[in-house]
């Protein structure tokens, strides 16, 4: 049994809604609803381009929600100062190409360790809980212990993507991210997962016991259209809490 929180990602509502420039349907809404039904916390990134969630969404979303908001932001000085600005429970730093049409892996906190190093500081003495999105890998790990994050969210989208298609090289995946979701733990660090989270993908990595939360967005959202936003919530809380 898995007591991981259900972060609920809410970007591809504001996708819909910038699709044709209306008001509707609203992130906000979107958000609440998910906290009536059980969503232990919201996810929204704020994009360079501002392609789904806008400045006035995470306003909004911070005025009004009562469960933690996950701030999802590039290193930039934009960005940084959006979220002191803020103040949002967490901000998650991710990596940021305008042209991919996700986040397509974790950030390199070789390359970037100065920059997140500084922004971690700022961000945590302005009462953010931060955290980097990495991949499973240890030298990842350390450095983010170095930096001295709360969290790291650990990026499943290459294992969700390997199981979804049955293909046989997803348990060697998942026992890579068992296996660093294991060593983050032991050195303190809180440990998340996310991207590509489905309903097949959530029950091998909440059996997981290391993780402390899943941050789900893109599937949440379009089983919504079928199930209904309070039924797939519900489920896949409860896939969670069975596994
Ligand atoms: N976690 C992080 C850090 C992400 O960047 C994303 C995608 O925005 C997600 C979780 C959610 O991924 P998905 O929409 O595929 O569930």
């Amino acid at each position: 049994m898995s007591n991981a929180r259900l972060g609920v990602n809410i970007d591809h509502v504001a996708t819909v809604r910038n699709a044709r420039g209306e008001s509707y349907p609203s992130p906000l809404r979107a958000a609440l609803e998910a906290e009536k039904f059980g969503a232990d916390g919201i996810t929204a990134h704020l994009r360079e381009d501002r392609r789904h969630i806008q400045d006035q969404d995470i306003s909004d979303l911070i005025n009004n929600l009562k469960i933690p908001l996950n701030l999802e932001m590039a290193a930039t000085e934009e960005m940084l100062q959006i979220a002191l600005k803020n103040k949002p429970n967490a901000c998650c730093i991710v990596p940021e190409k305008r042209e991919e049409v996700t986040t397509e892996g974790g950030i390199n906190t070789i390359k970037n360790f100065d920059i997140l190093k500084s922004y971690t500081n700022l961000l945590k003495r302005n009462g953010s809980r931060v955290s980097l999105f990495i991949n499973a890998d240890q030298t990842q790990i350390d450095n983010c212990k170095k930096i001295g994050v709360d969290i790291i969210e650990i990026h499943t989208g290459k294992y969700c993507q390997l199981i979804e298609t049955d293909n046989s090289e997803a348990q060697e995946e998942l026992d890579i991210i068992t296996t660093m979701a294991e060593y983050a733990d032991t050195i303190g660090l809180e440990v998340h997962a996310g991207h590509g989270i489905t309903f097949k993908s959530i029950k091998p990595l909440a059996q997981i016991k290391f993780f402390r939360e899943f941050n789900i967005g893109h599937f949440i959202i379009g089983e919504s259209i079928f199930l209904g936003l309070q039924d797939t919530i519900k489920k896949m809380k409860s896939i969670i809490l069975e596994s």
